[in-house]
């Protein structure tokens, strides 16, 4: 296939015109010198499939999704990678045209992103470590996998909703050592990583977990803001040892998705320096 003059990539999602992507695979782009354009393209509810099939129409070769449309385009890829299969979500897209037929493969980035985070820019070994994930949603799911590939010595999922953490936790049991509970159940072992994947953090609120479990942890936050999140300020207060919020995660999965799509892996470290400035 003959590859047009001008890479055109978008993130899709509902909402959209918040997200930093267009700015991170610009800069990207910029740095290896790949021809790429990046916009945000905003879908309705429901409207996910026609939005999808006018880009790919339009000769573009990759898309990003985010929130809420990961499910549904983890359902029109015809092809799957495995980290994506086991989520049950995809947020890399890659379009192919062989024989005038059209192949979507679905990728999921999420999860080697936040471990790239972890363990490169944070410097935070994870194998043989006791971690605490926080929440049991569409994020959580996706970094599971990724993560007990490090093999941390065990990971606990703790929930407001109790049974949806064990539910969770029973979907990946086979792939490492890993329990769901509420939040009053977790257990009284000392946590050496606690990551937030609640959406607590997007509403101000934190989740209502004892102070002394993230004493002396690496506190991570998924999501980020220009401030600390209502989380890192708590786990903070908490005498948590380290607090980071999602940004690299967010740079990290966006330099692996530009890998997928251009064969080219860029500098992270500028670009997450930028986003900081
Ligand atoms: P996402 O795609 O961001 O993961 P989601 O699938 O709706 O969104 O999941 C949201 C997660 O944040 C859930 O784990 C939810 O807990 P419940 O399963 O009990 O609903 C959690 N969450 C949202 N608001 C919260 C709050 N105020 N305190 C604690 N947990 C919260």
């Amino acid at each position: 296939m003959t590859l047009p003059t001008i890479h055109q990539y978008a993130v899709i999602g509902n909402p959209v015109e918040h997200s930093l992507s267009p700015f991170i695979h610009t800069a990207f782009g910029a740095q290896t010198k790949q021809p790429i354009e990046y916009i945000r393209l905003f879908s309705e509810l429901g409207k996910f499939n026609e939005t999808l099939e006018t880009f790919i129409r339009s000769g573009a070769l990759g898309a990003n999704i985010t929130v809420p449309f990961k499910m549904e385009a983890f359902q029109r890829c015809d092809h799957l990678s495995e980290r994506a299969r086991i989520a049950g979500a995809v947020n890399t897209l890659s379009f192919q045209q062989q024989n005038e037929q059209l192949f979507i493969t679905g990728d999921n980035t999420d999860g080697i992103g936040l471990v790239r985070d972890i363990k490169d820019n944070q410097k935070q070994a994870i194998s043989q470590k006791n971690i605490l994930i926080l929440g049991a949603g569409g994020a959580v799911r996706g970094v599971i996998f990724p993560l007990l590939a490090c093999k941390p010595e065990q990971i606990v999922i703790a929930n407001r909703t109790a049974e949806k953490a064990q539910q969770l936790a029973s979907t990946f049991a086979a792939y490492g050592p890993i329990t769901g509970c509420g939040f009053d159940q977790v257990p009284e072992c000392a946590f050496d990583i606690v990551i937030n994947g609640t959406s607590a953090s997007l509403s101000g609120a934190i989740p209502e977990i004892n102070p002394e479990i993230v004493q002396s942890a690496f506190c991570y936050d998924m999501a980020y803001a220009k401030e600390p999140t209502a989380f890192l300020q708590w786990a903070t207060q908490a005498n948590a040892r380290v607090t980071v919020d999602g940004l690299g995660m967010l740079v990290e999965q966006a330099a692996e998705a530009f890998f997928i799509w251009e064969g080219v892996f860029p500098n992270t470290q500028s670009v997450i320096g930028e986003l900081r400035d």
